[in-house]
Formats: structure tokens, C-alpha cells, sequence
């Protein structure tokens, strides 16, 4: 295969902080090699050719204009889910609308998800580098990914501010982070605050445990323990009823309310007779600006991209995945990265050493 002249670039998922940062560092590099760069909008939206000016789904980058989006929130290049991507014959179109516009490789910035479309395209002549770009950590084959540093910074803050209310007023608290199916974000912030206690999809949860710990803790005086939660923990409750001991208590509960943050807090008020309350960090952790982390690892990943693209012709053409090895940026097929033989590891220990201290 020729030497590549023009590239694409997407993000795709949920935005996340250090997208724009590795926007930039492609363009840089990409600039400096003398390669053109295109930005496809909305993520694989914007490969289907469906927008009335052509300029909504992709657009030539000039280097200046790129410049610029270093210190945006969020992704200039707009991300979706696509859901028509998912369909084979609507990925041969788009392999051919991107050769239509002379593009012949792409850098996708996602999560695994994003990265499945990635692996598709290549299957269809088309090479991909993917940037893990997600507050969640979720990726089994790398240490970290773009925003999850940031995502963590944003609920360490917002934790100590509320440990402080919480000081001021006798009270525990129950946070909840974001995280997906991976708890990397609870425990993260859990350690970094010096929280009491951290339920995680990951592990099985007692509530009757939980009350417990929170009434000792508050017998020996620490009266404003908090409680990390990750937003999708509550499947892993043991079972308990939750509805009846609300209910007992003599407030309205419906047979389809589902458990969130603030019926978990309720709970644990009525068990423990404290003044539990209850926070949702919610989208702040995606919309944060960059911690110098991620916006270094963006650097890092987005050069690394532009050299694969360049330089080694056999690794680019069955896609690769950047990630993070021993704290430096490396690259695996994309086969391997999305192994679902590989487990994420989890630190079980440390979550029952915070969970004890
Ligand atoms: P993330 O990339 O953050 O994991 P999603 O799982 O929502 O986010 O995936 C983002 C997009 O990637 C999807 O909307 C879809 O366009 C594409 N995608 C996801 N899974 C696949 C798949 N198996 N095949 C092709 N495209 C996919
Ligand atoms: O994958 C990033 C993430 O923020 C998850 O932490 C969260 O579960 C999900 O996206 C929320 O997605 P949406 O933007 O569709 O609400």
C-alpha cells in the first residue's frame, strides 16, 4: 500500500475530557508529516453522508482552526451513538463514502464499542487506530484511558466538599460516580478521599452489611463517613427489601420505582437513624477540562496514531489499539485489545481494605 495522505478522525461513545487535546496532537503530528486530516462528525454519523451540507458530517481540519479546540469542554468533533453502524451493508457505505473523500485510514477516539465499528472498517479496507477515549477505564488492555483521570479528579473534589458539609452537619453521605460496568472510578475516588466505604459493580453488596458498618463508624465518633457508590452497582445487591423497609417507614413507594442514590440513602437513614443524604456527580466528569494527565496522554497516544499510520504499513492495516503499559503509550491489534478472555483486573483486596479500615 501507498504512503497514506489524507486521514480521518472521529469520536465516538460518550465524550470524554482529553478528546479535543488528542484532536489537536493528530493535527500537529499529522501536519508535520504532511498529511491531511479530515474530521468526521458524530461519530460514525457523520461516515453515512445523511447531512444536507457535507460540511455537517466532515470537514477539512486546517491546523489553525484545530489549535483553537485544545482548550474546549467536551469534543469539538461532536460524538453519537450510531446505531446504523451496527449493520453490515451500512458499514460498506461508509467504507465507501471515506473513499470517496480520499481518505484511506482513520483514528477513532472511544471505548470498546467504538472500537468494534473500528475493527469492522478495517475488515473493509479501511485502517483504523483507536484512542481509548472514556471516563471508564472499562478497557481491559490498557492502564488508562482519556478522561478517566479527569472523571476521578472532578469526584475527588466534589467529595471533599461534600465530606465537609458532612462534617459540619453529623451526617453521612452516599456519592454516586459514573463507571459503566467498570468500578474504576468508585475505588479511585474512594482511596483518593479517604471514604469509609465503595460498592462497585464488581462485587457483591450486603445492605444490611452496610448499615451495619455505618452505625459502628458512627458510634466511634465518625459521624460523616461517606459512602462511594458506581452507577450500576445495584444489581449486585444481595437480596434485600428495600421497597418494604421504606414502605415500613410510612413513605410512598411503587412496586416499579427502581433503587437509585437517593432510595439507597433513605434506607440507610431509616436503618441507622442518621441523616444520610445523597449526591449524583452525574456529567460534570465528562464535561470537566483535562487534568495535565489526560492532556499529556492525549499528546502521547495521538502521536503514536500518526506514526502507526505512517510507518509501519502491516501494523495499521489490521488496526491497532493505543493504550497505556507501565505508564508509557503503546499499541495492540485490535483482536486482542477487545479479547474478552482478557478480564479487567479488579483489586478485590483493596476493596475490602477500604471497605474495613
Ligand atoms: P463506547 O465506544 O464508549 O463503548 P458504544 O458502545 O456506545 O460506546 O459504541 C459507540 C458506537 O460504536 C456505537 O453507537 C456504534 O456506532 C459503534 N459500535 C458499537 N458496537 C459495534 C459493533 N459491534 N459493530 C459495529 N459498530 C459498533
Ligand atoms: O461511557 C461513559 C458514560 O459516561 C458512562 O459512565 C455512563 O454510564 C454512560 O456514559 C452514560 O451515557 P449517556 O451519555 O448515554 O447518558
Amino acid at each position: 500500500m501507498d504512503k497514506v495522505k489524507r486521514i480521518g478522525i472521529l469520536t465516538s461513545g460518550g465524550d470524554s475530557p482529553g478528546m479535543n487535546a488528542a484532536v489537536v496532537s493528530v493535527a500537529r503530528c499529522a501536519a508535520q508529516k504532511g498529511l491531511q486530516l479530515m474530521g468526521i462528525k458524530r461519530g460514525y454519523n457523520g461516515l453515512l453522508g445523511l447531512s444536507e451540507n457535507p460540511e455537517d458530517d466532515i470537514e477539512f481540519m486546517d491546523l489553525e482552526t484545530v489549535l483553537d479546540i485544545m482548550d474546549m469542554r467536551g469534543t469539538y468533533l461532536r460524538t453519537a451513538r450510531c446505531l446504523p453502524f451496527l449493520q453490515h451493508e451500512v458499514r460498506v457505505e461508509a467504507a465507501k463514502n471515506l473513499k470517496a473523500q480520499g481518505i484511506e485510514a482513520l483514528v477513532v477516539i472511544g471505548g470498546d464499542g467504538s472500537y468494534r465499528g473500528a475493527l469492522k472498517l478495517c475488515e473493509l479496507g479501511i485502517p483504523c487506530i483507536g484512542i481509548p477515549g472514556t471516563i471508564d477505564n472499562d478497557l481491559s488492555y490498557t492502564e488508562a484511558t482519556l478522561g478517566y483521570d479527569t472523571a476521578v479528579n472532578v469526584c475527588v473534589d466534589a467529595v471533599r466538599s461534600i465530606r465537609a458539609t458532612s462534617r459540619s452537619h453529623d451526617r453521612p453521605a452516599v456519592v454516586q460516580v459514573m463507571g459503566r460496568n467498570c468500578g474504576d472510578i468508585a475505588m479511585r475516588t474512594a482511596i483518593a478521599t479517604g471514604a469509609e466505604m465503595v460498592i462497585v459493580p464488581e462485587m457483591e453488596w450486603d445492605m444490611l452489611e452496610l448499615a451495619e458498618r455505618l452505625k459502628y463508624l458512627f458510634q466511634k465518633g465518625n459521624t460523616r463517613a461517606t459512602l462511594i457508590i458506581s452507577e450500576h452497582c445495584w444489581h449486585k445487591m444481595k437480596p434485600f427489601d428495600w421497597r418494604k423497609t421504606i414502605a415500613d417507614s410510612g413513605r410512598v413507594i411503587h412496586e416499579d420505582d427502581p433503587m437509585n442514590a437517593d432510595r439507597l440513602a433513605l434506607v440507610l437513614k431509616i436503618l441507622t437513624q442518621t441523616e444520610a443524604r445523597a449526591t449524583v456527580i452525574g456529567y460534570t466528569q465528562r464535561g470537566a477540562i483535562p487534568t495535565a494527565y489526560d492532556s499529556a496522554l492525549a499528546f502521547d497516544a495521538g502521536r503514536l496514531a500518526v506514526d502507526l499510520l505512517t510507518k509501519d504499513e502491516n501494523t495499521f492495516q489490521q488496526g491497532h489499539a493505543i493504550g497505556v503499559r507501565d505508564g508509557r503509550v503503546f499499541s495492540m491489534p485490535f483482536a486482542e485489545a477487545l479479547d474478552e478472555n482478557r478480564k479487567k483486573f479488579f483489586d478485590e483486596n483493596l476493596y475490602h481494605l477500604i471497605n474495613n479500615l
